[in-house]
């Protein structure tokens, strides 16, 4: 049975491929993001809108009730800012962005979801979630934050029948990590080909690569015994 999914963030990057991959499935997708889709007219329905604007709650009301009720919805935005000392200006955007924006998209998808005990939540997050980043902190707090509440709300949702997946993905190919070295990258058609499953069979959480997951883990060890013993 064709599903009806919501993807926000999806003009390019990771929330691209899932677009092309559930459309290839048969399922319907309402898009959002500040650029028009890149499927142009003839793609699925797109709203451009901007996440972090105060307009966001209500464009994203008229949404969820023009087109809605959504089977699921999956969360792609998110954006990067390197720290520059001593200008802090775009960290609380960050933030904004990668995880205020995601609950306010929660909470507009739930009420319908918990009155019909149905619904998924797949939010995508970041495997350096676990993990002290000196060169952009905004980003991997807003991670930490997005997937400490996302795994919370799975165990909270799963007695009232809503899903709730996090996915903590290591690098993919696309604009958003700046690092030199990506150890591990997968393409966004793999990474697309994880979020579909993770539609299919509902995890709390999934982390890939694992054995990337391990190392940062370790590394995250190493950072805490530093910080300890300061
Ligand atoms: N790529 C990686 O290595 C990697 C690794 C781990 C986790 N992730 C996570 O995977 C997700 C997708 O990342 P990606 O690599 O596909 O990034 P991307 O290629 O930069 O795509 C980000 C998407 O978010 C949208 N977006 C950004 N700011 C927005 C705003 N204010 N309002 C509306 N839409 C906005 C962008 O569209 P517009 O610019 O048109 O608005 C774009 O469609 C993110 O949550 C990221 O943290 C990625």
């Amino acid at each position: 049975m064709p599903l009806k999914v919501l993807l926000i963030g999806n003009s390019d990057g990771i929330g691209a491929a899932v677009t092309t991959a559930l459309i290839a499935r048969g399922d319907r997708v309402v898009g959002i993001s500040r650029s028009p889709s890149p499927l142009g007219p003839n793609g699925p329905k797109h709203v451009v809108q901007d996440i972090s604007s105060s307009e966001y709650p209500k464009a994203l009301a008229r949404v969820v009730s023009e087109e809605g009720p959504f089977d699921a919805c999956i969360f792609c935005a998110a954006i990067g800012s390197g720290l520059k000392l001593p200008d802090l200006s775009q960290e609380a955007h960050v933030v904004e962005v990668n995880f205020t924006s995601m609950i306010r998209t929660f909470a507009a998808l739930l009420p319908a979801w918990e009155d019909g005990s149905r619904g998924h939540f797949i939010g995508l997050s970041s495997l350096a979630d676990d993990f002290y980043n000196a060169a952009a902190p905004s980003y991997t707090a807003s991670k930490a934050g997005f997937s400490n509440y996302l795994v919370s709300m799975a165990l909270k949702l799963k007695s009232h029948g809503v899903h709730v997946t996090n996915i903590r993905f290591g690098f993919v190919d696309t604009k958003l990590p700046k690092a030199s070295w990506k150890p591990l990258m997968m393409t966004s058609e793999q990474a697309a080909a994880h979020v579909i499953r993770c539609l299919n069979t509902k995890p709390m959480q999934l982390s890939v690569p694992k054995v990337l997951g391990l190392v940062l883990h370790g590394i995250r060890w190493l950072q805490s015994l530093r910080v300890w013993t300061s």
